[in-house]
């Protein structure tokens, strides 16, 4: 049922701090990973991953992508993600202490399942899902299991699913790094971030009148694209299929650091140009990048740290989130480019909750 709310992709948008919590508890303390509530043989199989190979699609296979970051920096573990029907589709290699990682909402996605059934064939350590429905086949055939506890999610376009699922691959990110040399006190400061989750989104929630408004200056335009760097350039890329799917806006995601080779050309007073810009090392070389694109008379959309001192003036509106842990960042920047392309389809009148030619479940290639 959809209460009060127009969309169940509204509902779901603002269910996420309550799902996201629930991910959370009996998961972790106040300052560690509980690596049993992941299955009691978690430990074991974790121990000696050397390689995560994970696979997915669409916006969970943006999820595996944010997650290589972590899983990398964190658990100094290389990971490679790639979107299943590719994976599926040519000759691969798979190392034998390599944790094959499929990531699905329904886990009923044809070509997710084909290419673990294949890469069982291979042999690898073992299999796990990060999974939204108990008892789907994904859960049935993987080793270890990681359920988001989103609930049914309704609207074609994943919003709380995605969210969860990100919740989730940290809180695995955690118990793999820690067969890995991570520090305790670096664990504390990551579990504590997370327990800020809930709030946090609810802060970037309360600015969903501002975000309508932002969403007019969408309405007439043909193309749109969105930049990002590190583990938020999946984020761009999620926030990019969120407006294609529902508005029918072409949307195009690129690293900021790439804008110069090649997009760039693109950029005029036609093209909305729409940026996540937490606080992070990184900060300075987007503002670079908003320079160029503002120097072509393209019209920026900031989606910044309300302590990154970027500026609103002419051609860059800014719409200030809260300042949040870096690793967590990925998680609440994603709610207000859901919030965005909602609105913009609103606007448009198309069919949010079930936009045209696409299905929930695509349970056929
Ligand atoms: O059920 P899954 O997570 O395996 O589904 C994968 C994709 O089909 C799905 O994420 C799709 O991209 C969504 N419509 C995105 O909003």
């Amino acid at each position: 049922e959809k209460g009060e709310y127009r969309h169940f992709m509204l509902k779901e948008i603002h269910e996420q701090p309550r799902v996201i919590r629930a991910t959370t508890e009996g998961r972790v303390t106040n300052t560690r990973v509980l690596e049993q509530a992941l299955g009691t043989q978690a430990g074991n199989l974790l121990e000696d991953v050397r390689h995560v190979q994970i696979i997915a699609c669409g916006t969970s296979y943006h999820a595996g992508m944010v997650a290589r970051y972590w899983i990398e920096e964190l658990a100094g573990v290389p990971c490679s993600v790639e979107v299943a029907s590719e994976f599926r589709y040519r000759k691969h290699v798979i190392q034998p202490d390599t944790l094959f990682l499929c990531i699905s909402q329904s886990g009923e996605t044809a070509d997710t399942l084909a290419a673990l059934r294949q890469a069982k064939k291979a042999g690898f350590r073992a299999a796990m899902a990060i999974c939204n429905v108990p008892g789907s086949s994904l859960v049935r055939e993987s080793d270890l299991v990681i359920m988001t506890q989103a609930g049914p999610e309704i609207g074609v376009a994943s919003t709380k699913a995605f969210t969860t699922q990100l919740t989730a691959l940290l809180i695995f990110t955690l118990a793999l790094a820690r067969h890995n040399g991570l520090e305790e006190s670096r664990e504390a400061d990551i579990v504590e971030a997370i327990r800020l989750l809930p709030g946090q989104v609810d802060q970037v929630l309360a600015l969903d009148a501002d975000i309508a408004e932002m969403s007019k200056s969408f309405m007439d335009k043909n193309h749109s694209l969105f930049l990002g760097r590190g583990a938020m350039f999946p984020v761009a890329l999620e926030g990019a299929l969120k407006l294609k799917e529902i508005s029918y806006i072409h949307a195009e995601a690129y690293p900021a650091g790439e804008l110069k080779h090649g997009p760039l050309a693109l950029v005029d007073g036609e093209m909305p140009v729409v940026t996540v810009a937490p606080n992070n090392e990184l900060l300075e070389k987007l503002k670079s990048n908003l320079e160029e694109v503002r120097a072509r008379g393209g019209e920026l959309f900031v989606f910044a740290d309300k302590a990154a001192d970027v500026r609103p003036q002419e051609g860059i509106h800014v719409m200030p989130l809260p300042s949040v842990h870096p690793i967590t960042s990925p998680i609440v920047y994603t709610v207000p480019l859901q919030l965005l392309s909602y609105h913009v389809a609103v606007l448009k009148g198309t069919d949010v909750d079930q936009p045209r030619n696409l299905a929930k479940s695509v349970t056929v290639e």
